[in-house]
């Protein structure tokens, strides 16, 4: 008898230690705040609660019901060091499925967690609880989001920082910051949808009633039916102390706006890019495209009183006429925050603008500036892969987005991954899930170690559109323009001495790009428009990296455990 309680006690014990040593928090973050320094012994783990709720705010100022993460929009900041193992407990309370994607983390060996339905998991039902465990071999400024459905649009998504201790550019400077810019709609994007895709609809892109800087905008109220909306919200404010470097961590969360991002009378250095260090380089404006970062250096050295932070959005497909979802919005393109130094009173700042370039608007900081910081692209090739993205319809759909004249629809009950270790060849996959495979060639002495892909990615419609890789960054050798005929570029013509190295590309209308990155990363890759109203029209594509290997990857059990048996 007594034994058996001692037993049952150091069993108790035990459960109970483990559960201290696993403390996983209910994060919650202050978006206005500088980040607070993490403890540096070497790595951990980092155990974090993430529920998902839906919650009645007002981000413009217009109540409306918003997909939170523990109760904030922008979801809490999720900080970790490099190395580190992050379990993310994710619990899903919004009535509907959902799963969460780490924008811009590998997954190396855990493919699984990266979080895209149908593609590596099944969607997590209400109720449902879900645990991400992945580790962190890279170091810079990321975000997550949903995955399913327009989540993303309504709120569900927050910024995810990796620190390195000893990042070369820790010196240069004192605190940092976190901003995220995005689009805001009025109407939830399950409202939205069936309007976009009916097959009567003519309009393009729906139009945003406001755009915001971290979480925050202004809306004019006037237009508005509703009581419930306050016409004197408040304004996104980042204080400074003159003298001091700040480095910010600027993320664009946007559902499909492309902004153009400047803090007046000061200018900006970006060291990063896309979760990369780059040889650092100073611009006055620089545009950014959704799910796009850039770390950027801010020198606090000017007279002590309060500048304009400007957000500049623009909506890159254009308004085709007035069925246009939202068309009649009165919403203010220029988006605007503070930056107040400290020891001034609040006041509204008298700053100057500097120009904007209407040249900028939907595309990127030319990617032959953004130098990646001791990094070379790979010179073996041996694979190559077209894809030419177009709009157009089928008998029975609206306008909707072909890659390779097929539209993605993904399969969200039997993922990829579960079909391939199931012993599914890649051409038995349906043709609308947009399949493509690589392995390497392990057949020929001759080839190279260290094999890459090359994917030309040919937009065929006038616009440009933000192509987003998972599992990889990927060097863009070629960034072609109005070119004539669409034929494809030369290899003698890409940029192979420092080209940009990141994870999400503007591809201009009627033009190539060509992306490069290492065969090395096995697993099921999603690639697509990070427009959001594009990838719910199917502008996206799968990639099946290494089928050899992932054919023999053990799955934990409980990936599977929302899919039909
Ligand atoms: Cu931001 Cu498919 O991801
Ligand atoms: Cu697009």
């Amino acid at each position: 008898m007594k034994i058996n309680l001692i037993i049952i006690f150091l069993v108790l014990f035990s459960l109970l230690s483990d559960s201290t040593d696993l403390k996983c928090t209910n994060i919650s973050s202050d978006i206005f705040e500088t980040l607070k320094p993490l403890s540096n012994k070497g790595p951990v783990t980092r155990c974090y609660n993430l529920e998902l709720v839906i919650k009645e705010m007002a981000p413009d100022g217009y109540k409306r019901p918003v997909w939170t993460v523990n109760n904030q929009y922008p979801g809490p900041i999720i900080q970790a060091n490099y190395g580190d193992r992050l379990l993310i407990n994710v619990s899903n309370k919004l009535g509907e499925p959902s799963t969460i994607h780490w924008h811009g983390i590998f997954q190396t060996g855990t493919n699984f967690y990266d979080g895209v339905p149908g593609l590596t998991q099944c969607p997590i039902p209400n109720n449902g609880h879900f645990l991400y465990n992945f580790t962190v071999k890279q170091y810079g400024t990321f975000w997550y989001h949903s995955h399913f459905e327009g989540q993303i649009v309504d709120g569900l998504k927050g910024p995810l920082i990796i620190h390195n201790p000893k990042d070369p550019y820790l010196k240069e400077y004192d605190f940092e910051y976190v901003i995220t810019l995005s689009d805001w709609y009025h109407m939830p994007a399950g409202d939205i949808h069936p309007i976009l895709l009916s097959p009567s609809y003519l309009g393009g892109d729906p139009i945003p009633n406001s755009g915001e800087i971290s979480g925050i905008g202004q809306f004019n109220c006037s237009d508005s039916t509703k009581k419930s909306c306050n016409p004197n919200n408040g304004v996104a404010t980042y204080s400074v102390k003159k003298g001091k470097k700040y480095r910010f961590r600027i993320i664009c969360t946007s559902a499909a706006a492309h902004f153009i991002f400047s803090i007046d009378e000061h200018p900006l250095t970006i060291i990063e890019v896309d979760g990369h260090l780059i040889e650092p380089v100073t611009l006055k404006t620089i545009p950014i495209h959704t799910a796009q970062r850039y770390s950027v250096i801010l020198n606090a050295n000017n007279s002590i009183k309060n500048y304009h932070i400007r957000a500049k959005f623009t909506v890159c497909t254009p308004i085709d006429n007035n069925q246009t979802i939202n068309y009649n919005s009165s919403v203010n393109y220029n988006v605007v925050g503070i930056l107040k130094y400290e020891g001034t009173k609040a006041k509204t700042p008298i700053s100057k603008p500097y120009p904007l370039k209407t040249s900028d608007e939907c595309r990127d900081v030319n990617p032959n500036i953004l130098k990646p910081y001791k990094l070379k692209p790979p010179q073996c090739v041996t694979h190559k892969i077209s894809l030419m993205v177009a709009f157009g319809k089928l008998a029975t759909t609206g306008t909707i987005a072909f890659i390779n004249n097929s539209s993605f629809v993904p399969n969200n009950y039997y993922p990829s991954n579960r079909k391939i270790i199931n012993g599914i060849n890649l051409h038995k996959f349906s043709q609308y899930e947009n399949a493509y495979g690589y392995d390497r060639y392990f057949t020929n002495a001759n080839d190279c170690k260290d094999a890459a892909v090359d994917i030309y990615i040919t937009v065929n419609t006038s616009r440009s559109h933000p192509f987003h890789l998972h599992g990889h960054s990927f060097f863009v050798v070629y960034n072609g323009e109005n070119q004539t005929g669409l034929e494809p570029p030369h290899p003698s013509s890409f940029n192979l001495i420092a080209p940009a190295f990141r994870d999400t590309v503007t591809v201009l209308g009627n033009s190539t790009t060509v992306i490069r990155y290492y065969i090395d990363n096995p697993g099921v890759w999603f690639m697509h428009c990070h427009m959001h109203w594009h990838l719910i029209k199917g502008m996206a594509v799968q990639f099946i990296e290494l089928p050899s290997i992932i054919m023999n990857m053990t799955i934990p059990q409980d990936v599977f455990e929302y899919c039909a048996s």
